[in-house]
């Protein structure tokens, strides 16, 4: 049955596919039942935390094996469009990581998940995630993921040797001060600003948004009745505008882009702390670069004092071929030891509140009372605040501003995305 999935993923997108651990799965001795696990962390940086949490899974089920069904490409636009299609079908994974918030509550209208409350109540996890996040992941009191981690969307990364050569201080923390430094390095005959595919730039639109509008304003375009069509979205925009004129050409996923920033090739990136993940871990899995020398981070530009967070999350679909494997990867994924296993390798802080604070580190410490102490705002690209339809909407209006950088036609595709969201 686990094979079903497996094999019509393998069939359906062949080239795409990672399938990084099949092994010895469909024959040989290995009489283990699989279980697929679906996300898109195949990458540099990105399978680190998932190995970490496969080997706990493995260790504890000896019965069980792991079956990496991962999709690559960043922030999974490959992966949930797979996803989407096989959900349809009524051939889902055991289970697949899907984020909190509009992506999830997706999923869960169109009947695709199981309740995980006889989970919530099995592991008392309500005593161990915060209220606002099980929120995120809950219609009607009931709990459909289980959450692994809070990732931060606006953090400016950048080389500080390449700042210091352009004549910067430091890390430009309003909008204008980043377009002076923009300036700066380009004067000084460096890419400015990394960037990848389209996701990456509305990665990029996202903290733009939230640094020009401030954070009341940009978290009340996601209310309903949200007027997108006012001057101050049109100044956003126009910001971005001017900011994504500093990019070097596109690099093909965010791993190229952020090597460009630790190799001294381009000054900045705007990016998830996943980023954290590849520039910190050791070779193999990263680049095993030197924090606060080799790269360096700050809120992006204007977001000082607000966390635009996301969170992976795992689920149980309806219809999971080996619904007992899936439960059981649920609970190395909800477990004190999974989430402290898989995070400090991810980038990442820990879903859990109770967490072992001493394993996070350096940029990971910062973070860890950023998400204390800042305001809130989700993030666009990844899943919090905006369903499928409108998150593909903007995806497809930022695809064309990037060819014909018209604001007033950008700022009315935006408009209509909101309108027709259904959300
Ligand atoms: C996000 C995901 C992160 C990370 C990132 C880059 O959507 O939540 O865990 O994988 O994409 O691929």
């Amino acid at each position: 049955m686990g094979r079903r999935w497996m094999a019509t993923v393998a069939i359906s997108l062949a080239g795409l596919l990672a399938l990084s651990a099949c092994g010895d799965g469909e024959g040989g001795n290995d009489s283990r039942r699989q279980v697929a696990v679906f996300s898109w962390w195949t990458g540099a940086g990105e399978a680190d935390g998932l190995k970490a949490m496969r080997q706990i899974f493995e260790r504890d089920n000896p019965r069980l094996k792991f079956f990496d069904a991962a999709v690559a490409g960043g922030s999974g636009d490959q992966a949930r469009a797979l996803l989407s299609s096989k959900l349809n079908a009524n051939q889902p994974p055991d289970t697949f990581q899907g984020h909190a918030g509009a992506e999830l509550q997706g999923y869960i209208k169109a009947g695709k998940l199981e309740s995980l409350n006889f989970l919530y109540d099995e592991l008392k996890l309500k005593d161990v995630f915060p209220k606002q996040l099980i929120d995120q992941i809950s219609v009607q009191g009931q709990v459909y993921s289980v959450p692994v981690n809070i990732h931060r969307s606006n953090v400016l990364w950048f080389n500080p040797s390449v700042l210091k050569a352009a004549g910067i201080t430091g890390p430009p923390a309003t909008i204008p001060g980043f377009v002076a430094a923009l300036e700066k390095v380009r004067a000084a005959g460096k890419i400015p600003l990394s960037l990848g595919p389209q996701w990456t730039a509305v990665h990029l639109l996202e903290c733009v948004l939230l640094g020009s509008l401030g954070t009341p304003a940009y978290n009340r375009l996601w209310t309903s009745g949200s007027d997108w069509s006012g001057p101050e979205v049109t100044k956003a925009l126009t910001d971005f505008k001017t900011i994504l004129s500093y990019a070097g050409d596109p690099v093909d996923d965010w791993q190229p882009a952020a090597r460009q920033v630790a190799d001294g090739e381009a000054a900045f990136m705007i990016m998830g702390d996943w980023a954290y993940g590849y520039f910190h871990n050791p070779p193999d899995g990263g680049l095993g670069k030197v924090s606060r020398t080799d790269f360096d981070w700050a809120p992006s530009p204007g977001t000082d004092g607000t966390f635009m967070w996301l969170s992976d999350s795992f689920t149980l679909p309806r219809g999971a071929p080996s619904r007992d494997g899936a439960v059981a990867w649920l609970k190395v994924a909800a477990s004190r030891e999974g989430q402290d296993a898989f995070n400090p390798l991810k980038g990442s802080i820990p879903a859990r509140t109770d967490a072992d604070k001493s394993l996070y580190k350096d940029y990971l410490k910062w973070n860890l009372s950023q998400w204390a102490t800042s305001k809130l705002a989700g993030s666009i690209q990844h899943g919090v605040v905006a369903n499928d339809n409108w998150r593909t909407a903007i995806n497809d209006a930022v695809g064309l501003f990037q060819q014909d950088l018209d604001v007033a036609d950008f700022q009315q595709a935006l408009v209509e995305a909101a309108k027709n969201s259904g959300q």
